[in-house]
């Protein structure tokens, strides 16, 4: 469903070039969970943030289905994204100003298709969803780390997007709660066959994925197992 051609994404910082990804070939198939490992600094969350849309190549192509994303012109690639992706960060990204259902509402609000009053009943159901039916009106402040990750997740759900892409969604929760967060990305996986794409330093996580890559000195490396 995702086809990741010959991708290079080069930083100029103070005169240096620093050539990130070097030649990025990939494919995620509709509904799996792919795994991304790869040491601090490798280029992992560049990387995701290219198959989103969040960033634009150096070179190479990202195709949804037969359609180039770097094609787009900026408004079109923003209105693709709302539609087709669902991105939960490291740090959640909740906006402090906005209570947790007025987070998860944003997405469908600014789609334009749902007024603020579906988009708000929306946000309510997701959250229920992922067990937060109790914190709906508190705002990121007031949550639980774990309780903002979820919330996180049901902000990426909201328009139902056919691909979540997770930044080491686990990476500053202790282990019960990370464990939780999880179980529920899985279990959305099996109800609405998303696509998962995932950045995990957790070998024990990268074992539960479908499928797990490498990304070593800028590029891919297919790998049965990830080392520690
Ligand atoms: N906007 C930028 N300008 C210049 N260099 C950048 C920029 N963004 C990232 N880099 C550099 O690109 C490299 C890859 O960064 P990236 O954030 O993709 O790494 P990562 O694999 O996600 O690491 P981590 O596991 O620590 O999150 C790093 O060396 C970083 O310093
Ligand atoms: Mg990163």
């Amino acid at each position: 469903m995702i086809r990741i051609v010959d991708i290079h994404r080069t930083y100029t910082e103070a005169g240096n070039e620093i050539r990130v990804l070097q030649g990025i070939n990939l494919e995620v198939n509709a509904g799996e969970i792919l795994a991304i490992a790869g040491t601090s600094g490798a280029g992992k969350s560049t990387l995701l943030h290219l198959i989103g849309g969040l960033d634009r190549p150096t070179s190479g192509a990202v195709f949804f289905g037969n359609q180039d994303i770097f094609g787009f012109e900026d408004r079109e690639l923003d209105h693709f994204r709302n539609q087709e992706i669902g991105f939960v960060f490291q740090f959640h990204h909740l906006l402090a100003e906005f209570s947790a259902r007025e987070n998860v509402a944003l997405g469908a609000m600014i789609s334009g298709t749902h007024s603020m009053d579906q988009s708000l009943q929306q946000a309510d159901e997701l959250l229920a969803y992922v067990g937060l039916e109790d914190r709906l009106d508190h705002y990121p402040t007031q949550l639980s780390g774990g309780e903002r990750q979820r919330v996180a997740i049901a902000r990426a759900l909201i328009n139902q997007p056919r691909v979540i892409l997770a930044d080491e969604p686990t990476g500053n929760l202790d282990r019960k709660t990370s464990g939780g967060v999880l179980d529920l990305l899985w279990d959305l996986n099996d109800r609405f066959s998303q696509s998962l794409v995932l950045i995990t330093h957790d070998h024990t996580l990268a074992q539960r994925a479908d499928r797990r890559v490498h990304l070593v000195d800028g590029k891919i490396s297919e790998a049965k197992q990830i080392a520690e």
